[in-house]
């Protein structure tokens, strides 16, 4: 392993040793298996590429002030999963399979996983396919369930730093009945477009409002929005945004200190009415958001951000996922590495 600048990490692919691998074929999943091999073999009609037949997750291991290595909400990712494959009519790996194939990629791997102090973690990839070779659009019989992980840095270039977003008016993630709120890699196919042009002029992320009407807010392409008001953590219910562990984790963390939480439709002019608003995601954290810009109106909100109670959210969600803090609500999962 060549030496790692763990404290420069960014947001991207890192090779590791090996991956997890297990395969669903005639009615039931084999073994977990480890190989080097990153890539796969697969058959050039397989479901997963023409008809988007996949899904996959994103969670994360953290090296405790302790020593211990701990997952967080490792069984909530599995059974998003479990929802995420349900609708796009795939075989998903059972809660236990997952938990297992996870643990498997992450001791296998174990020197990737950066040390405390470093303000990275391991991103753990678990990922879902259909594979069987078929022309018309059906459901696969035959899954391949990959996990894979990586050493990773912030997601926001600058961690807990201001982020300028911009709202989304030209392109829509998800449509009003779709896949918004399951983990499919279609839903991010359709906002790599608006996800490019936010970052050439300079945005971190892109702001989707609801599709049917625009009116309300719905989440960013990569993280869920929640805004801060009168002693309130408010943020969008809303089927198309995906049901962020983070942010229930944060309305959770939000109740223990005293603040109301209101999970409901967010209209398009309340933004302005937010003392705070933030993006979190297992990637992102919390990123405080300082300017949120609408092209439509040629308008700015601005919020002096990091705010107090985004900062007291993300201290409290950092220490339990370090170990800093008694984890009071049984998220985290140690394991043995
Ligand atoms: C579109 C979208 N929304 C929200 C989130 C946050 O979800 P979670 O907190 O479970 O990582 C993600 C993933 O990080 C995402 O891709």
């Amino acid at each position: 392993m060549s030496e790692i600048n763990w404290g420069q990490l960014g947001f991207g692919y890192v090779k590791t040793n090996c991956n997890a691998r297990c395969e669903f074929h005639d009615g039931k999943w084999g073994e977990v298996t480890l190989t080097t091999d990153e890539t796969i073999p697969m058959h050039i009609a397989a479901t997963c590429l023409h008809y988007g037949q996949e899904a996959f997750e994103g969670l994360k291991v953290f090296r405790g002030v302790d020593g211990k290595a701990r997952f967080f909400r490792i069984e909530e990712n599995a059974r998003r999963m479990i929802n995420s494959a349900a609708y796009l009519k795939m075989e998903a790996p059972s809660e236990e399979l997952f938990i297992k194939a996870c643990e498997e990629a992450v001791k296998a791997n174990a020197e990737f996983l950066p040390p405390y102090g470093t303000g990275a973690s391991l991103y753990v990839r678990p990922l879902l396919l259909g594979i069987t070779a078929e022309v018309g659009v059906k459901a696969s019989k035959d899954y391949l369930f990959v996990v894979f992980v990586t050493p990773v840095g912030p997601y926001f270039k600058n961690g807990f730093a201001p982020i300028d977003v911009v709202i989304e008016r030209d392109h829509d993630r998800a449509a009003p009945r779709g896949t918004g709120h399951t983990k499919v890699g279609g839903n991010y196919a359709a906002s790599i477009n608006a996800g490019a042009a936010a970052h050439e002029k300079g945005y971190a992320n892109e702001l989707y409002l609801d599709a049917a009407e625009q009116k309300y807010v719905d989440e960013f392409g990569a993280a869920n929005f929640f805004g801060i008001k009168d002693g309130k953590y408010v943020t969008p219910n809303s089927r198309t945004v995906l049901p962020s562990i983070t942010n229930k984790s944060l309305r959770t963390l939000a109740q223990d200190l005293g603040l109301v939480v209101e999970d409901r439709p967010i209209p398009y002019e309340e933004i302005k009415t937010f003392e705070e608003t933030g993006a979190c995601g297992t990637a992102a954290v919390i990123s405080p958001v300082g300017n949120i810009y609408d092209p439509k109106y040629d308008v700015t909100f601005h919020y002096d951000a990091p705010g107090k109670v985004s900062t007291q959210l993300f201290t409290m969600l950092q220490d339990i996922q370090y170990g800093r803090i008694e984890d009071k609500h049984g998220w985290t999962r140690e394991i043995d590495i």
